[in-house]
């Protein structure tokens, strides 16, 4: 009765059968288009086929009239279905459509009985990378890299959920130049560094510092500096270690940020794919890609006005040789079928003109090995393009298991002043700090709201410190997320810590009051959740609650094709104002209703949970 998948891809197939039916010739070539209503007063979905189907047909002595008659037969041949109590035409021919009352209690009680993993939208691709944080090791992770991070994390999540292998990626920059002179004033201040652990260099940032100024000011420096960087790359082993120990420290560092944030994501920076660039090249030079231009090698990519270099007039490797390496390896070795990156949009150029090299060499022809993709037939909601699109929307091309590229651009975080963010001093924000800041602000704030209530006794410090984690660390996250991506956004602790207004802390609250509704009624809901038939949707409000549940899995299917998180947050906070619409108009504790209410309030303390997951964002039951 209830099938998996979202109800936008649930109410497609219906349309893909009718227009099956309706243009036998033509029906494999289109895609249904189904959208929620634009006027709740029409019907809760639309279907937008007909006038573009009209154009098709008409003069081609068919017996359409005009688009109106298209979507008449359209409707006329939709299978019978429990999902849809009505349809209407409006317009120039948009089908109107009214999901059944009794399909919507029994989708709310199949989320209480079985969870709400089967609703994941089913996607056409079983294993994507997603490149993301990926900071540079011995410089500073910066509150850009905190973006990748939060973006990237919360794209990985949402593929998972839909039960789509992630290889989550930290490309960290551990291979460029600076570790040339790093090595260099490792060797040459602390001959004896072997001994002497991670004190050898002390605070990383003082040291990459020190040795930049050097660097910068001692030629000679700088000569035995560059003859550093060709031993470690030829395999010393003395500079290797050194090489070894450095990353060691920087990587503690990065550790600390994804610990704090529940980051799970594997290193596989720069080096692990040098050795891949020679091959790569080759295979590039052989197609006939490559031109040498003032001593180094290049791809003169259509469309850019300058080259992509990959290999410098010195001989040496760069970002953009690692890149081409890297996405080879994704591609054919790792097989991922998606390859994303999350970076700030400065790197889109660079991105693009990757995607293009890649496309340029046939490597997006060639279909993968393990590319048979199980899953949505071919005439499904989830079209993909199978083409290498940049921050766009897919388009509506259908192909399968060709590899598609995407670069998730992000803009800059600006402070308070409008421009790029910093502390006080010029120097660059330590993220640790930044996270602490925000849970230690929090902190106070909970703990003021319980001494007004007088509830404060009830918390231990265990509990308080959690919740001041929760709010504070899902302060930064949802702050992050909820603009689009491309957006620059400003940082500012007072907005994101609010307990009014589109914020994670008011989130939070929404739905730990949620939780206390559910606890004061002092019924078991599993329970109730046992005994089939027990949610009602009779009030409009009810009804209208509902919808938006049931409109979870369109939003993650929409905010995974647009890779746009902030479309989950704008769910979530538009969910939480209807159920404060229905909270304030439906009684639920001690009405005749209430057994039916309760789990209504269970569901949407449930999908808020989903959508918290998610993002990210650990809930409170209590706060
Ligand atoms: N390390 C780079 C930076 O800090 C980001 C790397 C992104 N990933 C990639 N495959 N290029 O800007």
């Amino acid at each position: 009765f209830v099938k998996d998948g979202s109800v936008r891809q649930l109410l497609s197939e219906l349309v893909a059968e009718s227009l099956k039916t309706t243009f036998p010739d033509l029906a494999k070539n289109v895609a249904p288009v189904v959208v929620p209503c634009n006027n709740a007063a029409f019907g809760d979905y639309q279907c937008n086929n007909a006038m573009a189907l009209f154009a098709q047909v008409k003069g081609k002595n068919s017996n359409f009239k005009n688009p109106r008659a298209v979507g008449e037969a359209i409707m006329k041949n939709l299978p019978e279905t429990p999902l849809i109590e009505t349809t209407s035409i409006a317009g120039p021919g948009f089908i109107n459509i009214k999901l059944s009352k009794s399909w919507l209690e029994q989708r709310l009680e199949m989320i209480l009985q079985d969870g709400l993993n089967s609703w994941a939208p089913v996607l056409p691709v079983k294993r994507v990378v997603v490149d993301f944080s990926s900071p540079n090791i011995a410089k500073e992770m910066h509150v850009g890299h905190l973006r990748s991070t939060i973006i990237g994390d919360c794209i990985s999540r949402m593929y998972e959920f839909c039960k789509v292998e992630v290889l989550r990626r930290n490309h960290v920059g551990d291979w460029g130049t600076q570790f040339g002179m790093l090595i260099q004033s490792l060797f040459e201040q602390n001959p004896d560094w072997m001994n002497q652990g991670d004190q050898a260099i002390g605070d990383l940032q003082n040291f990459y510092k020190a040795a930049k100024v050097r660097f910068d000011q001692d030629p000679e420096f700088k000569e035995r500096a560059q003859q550093a960087v060709v031993r470690l790359q030829g395999g010393d082993e003395q500079s290797r270690l050194a090489w070894k120990r450095i990353c060691e420290i920087s990587r503690k560092e990065f550790q600390e940020i994804y610990d704090k944030l529940h980051v799970q994501i594997e290193e596989k920076g720069e080096s692990f794919y040098n050795p891949l660039i020679p091959s790569v090249l080759d295979q590039l030079n052989e197609k006939g890609l490559t031109e040498m231009s003032e001593g180094a090698l290049c791809i003169f990519v259509p469309g850019h006005n300058v080259p992509l270099i990959v290999r410098k007039s010195d001989g040496g490797f760069n970002y953009a040789s690692t890149d081409l390496a890297a996405l080879w390896y994704r591609m054919k070795t790792e097989k991922a079928e998606h390859v994303i990156y999350v970076t700030d949009v400065g790197q889109s150029s660079h991105f693009a003109m990757v995607f293009k090299a890649a496309e340029m060499a046939g490597w997006l022809e060639e279909v993968q090995d393990d590319g048979d993709v199980e899953g949505r037939d071919e005439d499904g909601a989830s079209g993909y393009a199978a083409v290498a699109a940049n921050n766009g929307k897919l388009e509506g091309k259908k192909e399968k298991s060709k590899v598609q590229l995407r670069h998730v651009g992000f803009g800059l975080v600006l402070g308070s002043d409008g421009k790029r963010f910093r502390t006080r001093s010029t120097e660059v924000v330590r993220l640790a700090d930044l996270l602490d800041e925000a849970k230690n602000r929090s902190q106070v704030e909970i703990r003021q709201r319980l001494e007004e209530r007088g509830d404060l006794k009830n918390w231990t410090e265990e509990e308080m410190e959690h919740a001041a984690k929760a709010v504070g660390y899902g302060a930064v996250k949802y702050a992050d997320l909820k603009v689009n991506r491309l957006t620059n956004y400003t940082f500012s602790f007072e907005q994101m810590l609010d307990t009014r207004g589109n914020t994670a802390v008011y989130l939070l609250y929404a739905h730990a009051r949620i939780c206390s509704i559910i606890r004061k009624s002092g019924k078991d809901v599993e329970e109730l959740v046992s005994e089939a038939g027990v949610l009602r949707l009779e009030h409009p409000m009810e009804r209208q609650l509902a919808l938006c549940l049931v409109r979870f899995s369109d939003v993650v299917e929409s905010a995974i094709n647009d890779l746009l998180p902030n479309q989950v947050c704008e769910y979530l906070y538009d969910l939480s104002c209807k159920f404060t619409d229905f909270y304030s108009t439906c009684n639920v504790i001690g009405s005749p209703e209430e057994r039916s209410r309760l789990l209504i309030c269970e569901v949407t303390a449930r999908v808020m949970r989903m959508c918290f997951q998610l993002l990210g964002i650990t809930p409170l039951y209590r706060l």
